[in-house]
């Protein structure tokens, strides 16, 4: 694996393993790795000859009371894990190397629907950041396909629609969710939780196993079903930014009759923000046949 960290040798390179045929394929993170983004480049080595991953804690989708100064920056470990990853290509590029004229005039990309709810009317501009820098990623790499972890959810919406609106001729593929035994989500911000902290955390996720077990069992009150779960996280000593069923592919709230659907959670422990979101079909069998 070679590491660069500058956008003109990141060309090169692409350049070059296009020239031998090869696909391309991109895993953008900010690094910190840990199981979650590994699968991540498998997935990328399964679908593309030549596996670019970048590592660039992004400023531009961090607010101004967040965690930017404190996000784990662990380069020579990633490195190394990348490498026995079988990743063909590290980008690890500086601030100004991505952003020459500062952030303050960079040029964004909006997906404005899909960016204004759930995470983003807690992190106001968050998506934007965020859509801004993966395109310039996309720009820089030219990758035929791109991996993201769909525990970040709305992440993923956003940019596939940000792909399908701008004619990016790029496949994005989400990869499953890696979590611990317990079922929390891998992140690199688990690591700011203490004991106490981090055992109340797996909350989120087997709230909303309950909650898809209700709707597929019957359950049709969505509101009702929300409004209790949303008082059980609430009195866990986590405190609860949101919990909404939405419809798995447009994110808009959920209809009863919506088949595909997503249950989407974020909520704080201490000063850590955790999300996380299951995934499901509605339908039961009984369903079915009426
Ligand atoms: O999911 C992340 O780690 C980041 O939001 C991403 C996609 C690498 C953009 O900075």
């Amino acid at each position: 694996m070679i590491t660069v960290n500058n956008v003109a040798a990141l060309r090169a390179a692409v350049t070059q393993a296009r020239a031998e045929g090869k696909r391309i394929g991109l895993v953008p993170t900010m690094g910190n790795l840990h199981a979650g983004h590994i699968a991540l480049v498998h997935t990328a080595r399964q679908h593309a000859a030549f596996v670019v991953a970048s590592v660039f804690v992004n400023p531009l989708q961090f607010g101004p009371n967040e965690d930017l100064d404190k996000y784990p920056r662990t380069l020579a470990a990633d490195q190394a894990q990348l490498e026995a990853a079988g990743c063909d290509l590290l980008f690890a590029p500086t601030v100004s190397e991505m952003y020459p004229d500062g952030t303050a005039v960079q040029t964004r990309v909006s997906v404005p629907e899909l960016a204004k709810e759930l995470c983003g009317a807690s992190r106001p501009g968050h998506f934007d950041g965020m859509a801004t820098v993966v395109n310039k990623l996309f720009n820089m790499a030219q990758p035929d396909v791109a991996v993201f972890g769909q525990k970040d959810y709305q992440q993923l919406a956003v940019i596939r629609a940000m792909v399908r609106d701008l004619n990016m001729p790029i496949e994005i593929i989400g990869e499953p969710t890696v979590r611990a035994d317990d079922g929390l989500a891998l992140s690199s911000r688990n690591g700011y939780l203490d004991a106490t902290q981090r055992a109340l955390a797996p909350l989120l996720q087997r709230t909303l196993q309950a909650m898809a077990e209700a709707i597929q069992g019957g359950e049709r009150h969505y509101e009702a079903l929300m409004t209790r779960h949303r008082q059980v996280i609430a009195g866990s000593g986590l405190r609860l930014d949101y919990l909404d069923i939405r419809e798995a592919s447009s994110l808009r709230p959920a209809h009863a009759n919506d088949e595909q659907l997503v249950i989407l959670v974020a909520a704080y422990a201490g000063n850590t923000r955790l999300i996380d979101n299951l995934v499901f079909e509605r339908a039961t069998v009984a369903d079915k046949a009426q």
